[in-house]
């Protein structure tokens, strides 16, 4: 049991340092030593010294890792140490070259080399003065870079202050490289699938993407990681070896790679590469290469740099993973917003541990540039994208019978003319009525997540749009039992069921309608924010960018897409045919049985897991008795309700002075009678 300090400012400290501590625990080592809620009870009782005592909040906090206002851009920094990249090699003859260079510019002195990973991720520059955490940039164009600090600060793995029990240094500048994890990165494309955003590529680019937002907030919500290994401008301080730099960083407080291999020669490097081969695909980030350092620092300044990259380190890249097979065929496919995509149908070849029977080809002009024809043999490779790709195709071996590909002038799926805007290299085919354009929206409108119908699923979806019976979701409730049943492997029980199932999301609620829509930047969570703030449809349809802005939530691009979406003659035939079929329309009267004013009108934001009630329950309550249902703390939030671990939005409650309740003390005033209350 610790013991407390009876005197706030020794215990704030004392509170930081063990934050600190369990961070480090948490976020570097793996090894947690403290339940979340132990942990959250410490960060808690800080966060109150702090609001009580705001003398006492250190710019090193922990609870300033929240993120703050939205900035409108970023500032510019200069490096006082210019950040260069690498050169880098891709064989074993080029690593020796590297050996040889170092040599010759040193023929006398001994040095060992040391290998370690490559990762793949965005450089970033940080800058301590005195141990603390004043200043991080990105590379930029190497000399001056952006301020991207507070963003950096979000991330747990960074620490604000050095952890040293002597002086620390006036200026240490440490630098390495932000990633996103591989699995933060498969959750964090499922959520912006789901809201109907583009996903990122590959963690890179969801890495460099998060640390672009000029809202630190939502960077604090991005799975975002950092490794170091260089320094930058450095005073009263010296590492010998690239191995003392890694291990004292380690102390500091820093994560560094997570294995490295100090080597005599370059034939110790290449069988080193080799152990790193073997091993790069367990790392939590992308790994395509390594990087090859003399261990010496001492030799650094005598080595030089030339324009571009020190003389003293290389990255070696391993080959990505590919394959040689033939493309079949080339087909197109028409995604959700109409745009063709040509795509190769590959002889089915093993890459990478899966059987890759497709690989995206992009686009015409990607075709054209390399010159891929159907029936060539192709190159594919499977790099840091998740979905394979055409490289090359080898034109040495061509028969003559391959074809060369031209793009169709007609949309494959409904034959209209597609368009191809000026300065843009996507084709489209702008058919709101296109069956594959119908069949991906049908079957989003009758997702679980949306109106929730019953065994409504893709392959019924596809022979009823394809047998001309649905061309929009209204025709779902003009159908007659009779029509669904004649469809193939369609008896006339399922028919019946489907009938009763389209009936029965008729009640669905509000919320699930406006989801169900389609529109665009609308996921199911900002379709609830919509039914919290209007009574109905008719209401929504006339809202104007301005009340729609003023929601919490619901920010101007998502405004635009309402506003877009029913501008459009055909989205409100739509709806007029959803009321006469007798589609719930209304949101929850929320008046009539409100038993207790203080709900009304009031925005609630709902943060940890609560224990008694589930979260969904919880909502229902709310909305019930004419509150309103938020995901992020605001200034215009009323309360935030508090579950089990509840993470940030309850510091940023407590920062905002936002009332916040107890799941009991939420029970209590929402009157749940099994409480007595
Ligand atoms: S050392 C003077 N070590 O790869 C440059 N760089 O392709 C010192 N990178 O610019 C860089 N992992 O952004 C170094 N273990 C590592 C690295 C690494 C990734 C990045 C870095 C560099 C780029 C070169």
């Amino acid at each position: 049991m610790e013991k407390k300090h009876s005197n706030p400012a020794d215990r704030a400290r004392e509170l930081r340092r063990i934050i600190d501590r369990h961070n480090r625990l948490y976020y570097i080592d793996a090894t947690p030593e403290v339940e979340d809620r132990e942990y959250d009870t410490l960060y808690r009782e800080l966060e109150n010294i702090e609001i009580n005592f705001p003398d006492l909040r250190t710019p090193d906090s922990p609870t300033l890792r929240i993120g703050g206002a939205p900035l409108g851009e970023f500032l510019h920094v200069k490096h006082m140490v210019p950040m260069m990249s690498l050169a880098n090699t891709y064989d074993t003859r080029e690593l020796h070259d590297f050996g040889q260079r170092l040599k010759r510019i040193l023929p006398d002195t001994h040095f060992d080399y040391i290998l370690e990973p490559k990762i793949d991720g965005v450089a970033v520059s940080l800058r301590y003065e005195n141990g603390l955490f004043v200043r991080g940039s990105t590379r930029g164009d190497g000399i001056s870079g952006d301020d991207i600090t507070e963003n950096l600060r979000t991330i747990r793995s960074i620490p604000l202050s050095i952890r040293t029990r002597n002086k620390p240094p006036p200026i240490l500048e440490v630098r390495g490289e932000v990633y996103m994890t591989r699995t933060g990165f498969l959750d964090i494309n499922i959520q912006r699938e789901n809201a109907g955003m583009e996903p990122f590529a590959n963690p890179r680019n969801a890495a460099a993407g998060s640390l672009k937002l000029l809202d630190s907030a939502q960077v604090a919500g991005r799975p975002l990681d950092a490794v170091l290994y260089a320094t930058g401008e450095l005073q009263e301080i010296n590492f010998s070896t690239h191995e003392d730099l890694i291990i004292s960083l380690r102390e500091y407080g820093f994560q560094t790679v997570p294995e490295y291999w100090v080597c005599a020669s370059i034939d110790d490097v290449i069988e080193s590469l080799k152990m790193l081969d073997t091993k790069r695909r367990t790392f939590i980030f992308e790994t395509d290469g390594g990087v090859i350092k003399v261990n010496n620092r001492n030799l650094y300044a005598a080595l030089g740099s030339t324009a571009k990259s020190p003389r003293w380190a290389v990255a070696f890249k391993y080959e990505p993973e590919r394959a040689e097979t033939r493309i079949n065929a080339i087909s197109i496919q028409v995604g959700r917003t109409g745009v063709l995509t040509p795509v190769a149908e590959l002889e089915p070849v093993s890459l990478a541990g899966s059987v890759i029977r497709r690989a995206t080809l992009h686009n015409a002009d990607e075709i054209q540039r390399k010159d891929i024809r159907t029936g060539d043999k192709a190159v594919i490779e499977k790099a840091g994208d998740v979905i394979p790709a055409v490289v090359a195709v080898n034109t040495d071996v061509r028969t003559g019978e391959e074809e060369i590909f031209s793009m169709p002038s007609f949309c494959p799926v409904c034959g209209e003319a597609v368009i191809r805007t000026e300065g843009e290299v996507a084709v489209r085919c702008e058919n709101l009525q296109c069956p594959a354009q119908i069949k991906r929206w049908i079957a989003h409108f009758s997702a679980k997540s949306a109106m929730d119908i019953d065994g409504l699923g893709s392959s019924l979806v596809d022979q009823l749009v394809d047998n001309d019976i649905v061309k929009s979701p209204a025709d779902l409730y003009e159908m007659e039992e009779g029509r669904i049943a004649g469809l193939e492997r369609m008896a006339s029980k399922s028919a019946m069921n489907l009938t009763e199932a389209l009936d029965a999301s008729k009640d669905r609620d509000f919320w699930r309608l406006i989801h169900a829509l389609g529109i665009r930047h609308v996921g199911a969570k900002s379709a609830q924010t919509i039914e919290d703030n209007f009574k109905n449809i008719d209401q929504l349809m006339h809202a104007n960018k301005t009340i729609l802005e003023e929601i919490p939530d619901i920010g101007p691009v998502m405004a635009e897409s309402v506003i877009e979406f029913f501008g459009q003659e055909r989205n409100i035939t739509l709806i007029r045919r959803l009321k006469d079929a007798g589609l719930n329309i209304c949101a929850p009267d929320r008046t009539d049985n409100c038993a207790d004013s203080m709900f009304t009108g009031k925005t609630f934001v709902l943060t940890g897991s609560l224990e008694n009630m589930s979260r969904s329950d919880a909502q229902l309550r709310i909305r019930e008795l004419g509150g309103k249902v938020s995901s992020s703390v605001s200034k215009k939030t009323s309360f935030v309700v508090v579950g089990k671990d509840p993470g940030s939005k309850l510091a940023k409650a407590e920062k905002l002075g936002v009332s916040v309740l107890t799941e009991m003390e939420f029970r209590k005033m929402a009157g749940r009678k099994d409480d007595g209350a």
